[in-house]
């Protein structure tokens, strides 16, 4: 089995900004060290560039645009990102959607220059969708919205949907990930045990008082056969 996948996506969080985007990537790297699971952070789009000087290997992009260099405002090139050393980037996450035929554009630009995708879904019906147009990346998150920043975990609330999403892409061939309101152990150990091969996590983490015990707690679970 490939080394399981931890997530922390700092959003737009006060707690994850700034040099607190750069302690979580701090853990982050001793973490994958330390328990042989892939812990990245995904930092607010503004201190992406600063950060990767330092930490590029442990870093994925909050989103990425189907715009090259030259003549865009606003957008991110995924070439930029790739020679800021970043070869990997969530994609239509819940609170930034995507229209299907962009995602698809981006997994063929992201499949010819070797730069990861890890495309949220919304439902198994959303997975159903991209993958009848043949959108097959390196990776799918099943992030139900209605559970995101609840504490109430996607793992323990939707697990027969979670189920049914990991069985699916297992056949299509792409990793399954989860994430929504995961915030303990038991969250995690239930997202594993429904075939999630790693898992995305915001507020339990970045808002945590020290996010150092949880990134342990939960890799240490991770790394687990
Ligand atoms: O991308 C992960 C995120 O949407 C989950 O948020 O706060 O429920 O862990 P949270």
């Amino acid at each position: 089995m490939d080394r399981r996948i931890f997530i922390i996506n700092c959003k737009n969080y006060r707690e994850g900004s700034g040099e607190k985007a750069a302690k979580l990537l701090e853990y982050a790297e001793a973490a994958s060290h330390n328990f042989g699971v892939e812990v990245l952070v995904a930092p607010p789009l503004l201190d992406t560039y600063y950060l990767a000087r330092r930490y590029s290997g442990h870093i994925i992009s909050q989103a990425v645009d189907t715009v090259g260099y030259g003549s865009s405002t606003g957008h991110i090139p995924m070439e930029r990102l790739l020679d800021m050393g970043i070869d990997i980037s969530l994609l239509n996450h819940s609170e930034n959607r995507v229209p299907h035929n962009v995602i698809r554009d981006l997994y063929i630009a992201g499949e010819s220059r070797d730069f990861r995708l890890v495309i949220c879904v919304a439902s198994v019906e959303e997975l159903e969708e991209l993958l009848s147009m043949d959108v097959t990346p390196y990776a799918y998150a099943y992030e139900p919205p209605e559970l995101i920043g609840s504490g109430r975990s996607v793992s323990r609330y939707a697990g027969e949907e979670l189920q049914r999403f990991t069985e699916r892409c297992r056949e299509a061939g792409v990793k399954p990930l989860c994430g929504a309101g995961i915030t303990n152990e038991e969250d995690v150990e239930l997202a594993i045990e429904y075939g999630s091969e790693g898992i995305l996590v915001a507020s339990g983490i970045v808002k945590h008082p020290n996010p150092l015990e949880p990134i342990n707690r939960f890799s240490h679970i991770l790394a687990r056969d």
